[in-house]
Parts: C-alpha cells; sequence; structure tokens
C-alpha cells in the first residue's frame, strides 16, 4: 500500500521497480481502451448502465433470440471499426520492443488494440472481434467479412446455414482454460504486476492476483478505486494513458 507523498516520487519508485524487473505482467481491462473511444462497462457512462444493452450481450439471450442480440452487438461492432491504439497500449508495446523487457499481457479487452500497438504476448480473456464461430459446424469466419450482413441488420449464417457467434466470452460462457492457465502462470513469474484500467470486479479475470509471487510489486492504475488498491505497492487513480508513459519513459531515460 503506498502513502499519500507526491505522485513526482511514485513515478519515480515504478520507474525503478521497471528499470530492476525482469518479468512484467500485466491484467488490463476496457480503461485502457477508453482513450482509443471505446466505452468501459461499469463507470458512470459505462455499457453496463443500459439495462437493455447488458442482458443482449449474453449467452442466453444470443441462444434464445440471436436478432436482439446481434442488434445490440452490431452497434457496438460497427462503431468500433476505426479504433486506434493510444499512450497506454503504446507504452506497454516501447517497454517490450524499445527496452526487450520480457512483458505479458492478460487483457480482459476484445479489441486487439494491445496487438495493433506491437505488444506480442497478449491472451484474451475474453476472446476477440477478429473471428465469429458457426455454432453448428464450428467453422471460424474472419468477423470483417460479415459486416456487411451487420450493416444490413442481418445475422450473420455459416454456408451450413448455422448461426455465427463473435469469437468473445459472454456472460455464461466457459473461458479458453489452457490460455487462463498460461495467465495464472505469467502472473507467477512476474517480479512486477501492471493492472490498467479494471475495476477487478470480474471473475475469474480478477483471482489472476492471487497467483502473484509474495514479493512481486504491483501497480495499479485505474480511475476508481479497486477492491486490490490496499494491497497494491502503488495505486495511480488517474488515466493509464496520463501515467504509464511517463513511468516507462522515465525508466528508459532516468529523467
Ligand atoms: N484510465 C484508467 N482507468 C480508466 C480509464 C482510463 N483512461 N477509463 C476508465 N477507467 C477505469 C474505470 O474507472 C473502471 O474502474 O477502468 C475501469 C473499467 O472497469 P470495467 O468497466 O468494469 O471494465 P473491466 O474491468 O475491463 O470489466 C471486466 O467485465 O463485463 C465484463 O467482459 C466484460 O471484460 C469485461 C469485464
Amino acid at each position: 500500500m503506498s502513502y499519500p507523498f507526491n505522485r513526482e516520487q511514485e513515478i519515480e519508485a515504478c520507474a525503478a521497480f521497471l528499470q530492476s524487473a525482469s518479468k512484467i505482467a500485466v491484467l488490463s481491462g476496457a480503461g485502457i481502451s477508453t482513450e482509443s473511444g471505446i466505452p468501459d462497462f461499469r463507470s458512470s457512462n459505462g455499457l453496463w448502465q443500459k439495462e437493455e444493452v447488458r442482458e443482449a450481450i449474453t449467452r442466453s439471450c444470443f441462444s434464445r433470440q440471436p436478432e436482439r442480440f446481434y442488434y445490440y452487438f452490431s452497434q457496438l461492432f460497427l462503431s468500433w471499426t476505426d479504433i486506434k491504439p493510444n499512450q497506454g497500449h503504446l507504452a506497454l508495446a516501447d517497454l517490450e520492443n524499445e527496452q526487450g523487457k520480457w512483458v505479458g499481457i492478460a487483457t480482459q479487452n476484445i479489441d486487439g488494440l494491445h496487438q495493433v500497438a506491437g505488444s506480442k504476448q497478449v491472451i484474451e480473456l475474453h476472446g476477440n472481434l477478429r473471428h465469429a464461430v458457426c455454432q453448428k459446424c464450428g467453422t471460424a469466419k474472419v468477423m470483417n467479412g460479415i459486416k456487411e450482413k451487420l450493416e444490413n441488420k442481418m445475422i450473420p449464417l455459416c454456408d451450413c446455414g448455422g448461426i455465427l457467434k463473435p469469437k468473445v466470452v459472454l456472460f455464461g460462457d466457459p473461458l479458453d482454460m489452457q490460455e487462463f492457465r498460461k495467465a495464472q502462470i505469467w502472473m507467477a513469474q512476474a517480479d512486477l504486476i501492471f493492472c490498467l484500467g479494471t475495476s477487478l470486479t470480474v471473475t475469474p479475470a480478477n483471482t489472476l492476483l492471487q497467483h502473484r509471487r509474495h514479493d512481486s510489486k504491483l501497480v495499479i492504475i485505474n480511475l476508481e478505486a479497486t477492491p486490490y488498491d490496499r494491497e497494491a505497492d502503488y495505486v495511480f487513480h488517474a488515466k493509464v494513458g496520463e501515467i504509464l508513459p511517463v513511468i516507462v519513459q522515465k525508466s528508459q531515460t532516468g529523467d
């Protein structure tokens, strides 16, 4: 737990952690992508504030009323077509590509922005928007290939006639436990962990922190308080895009 002393000193301390860290694990959430124009879920203007959206983007709604699911899902998907990584994503990619640090990112996000920014070790705990899978024959289709169907408010179907489901983990869906196990190992190996833009309220993603080493450092950058703040070495209730690049820059140049 950090004590409220001057932010400059806290940033310097985190930059020193970064300099000496050999393995950095990241747990990111929707908050790292809000600065790219994608709303998060639980903030006051988050997606889940609208009950009709929250109830539609679920496995049970997809199964029972796919037209209702796709009515809401397509509005989200089509509004995210030209999104770009922001300073938060780019700072993480710099750590790996400029500073040669080992960085493993377990993200709850489906937007793919960590990979677009250049990060190479990314586990998408809740899937991604790149593919959709046929619920009848299991064929995977590229999501961009069915964009036109969504624009014309049509339910995307496979050649076999089965309904295509985006490869995202909806409420009610199981996670890819092989990938989740890999993320647990990353957390257990890391000597420095960043939680970036996540309320840390959704399991099992938030249980990843229980796998961290007792001697690892934990830094949380999140606009609002999280249930893990008290366990962190440093907490910044601020924007990821404002704080993380400064920590990375300071760890690189020392100034
Ligand atoms: N910088 C830092 N924090 C931010 C920023 C920002 N620019 N913008 C928003 N936040 C914070 C919010 O204050 C909030 O606490 O990010 C957090 C996002 O929390 P959630 O909206 O709960 O999103 P997340 O933690 O990713 O949710 C996890 O829940 O519904 C499921 O599948 C969905 O993957 C999602 C999961």
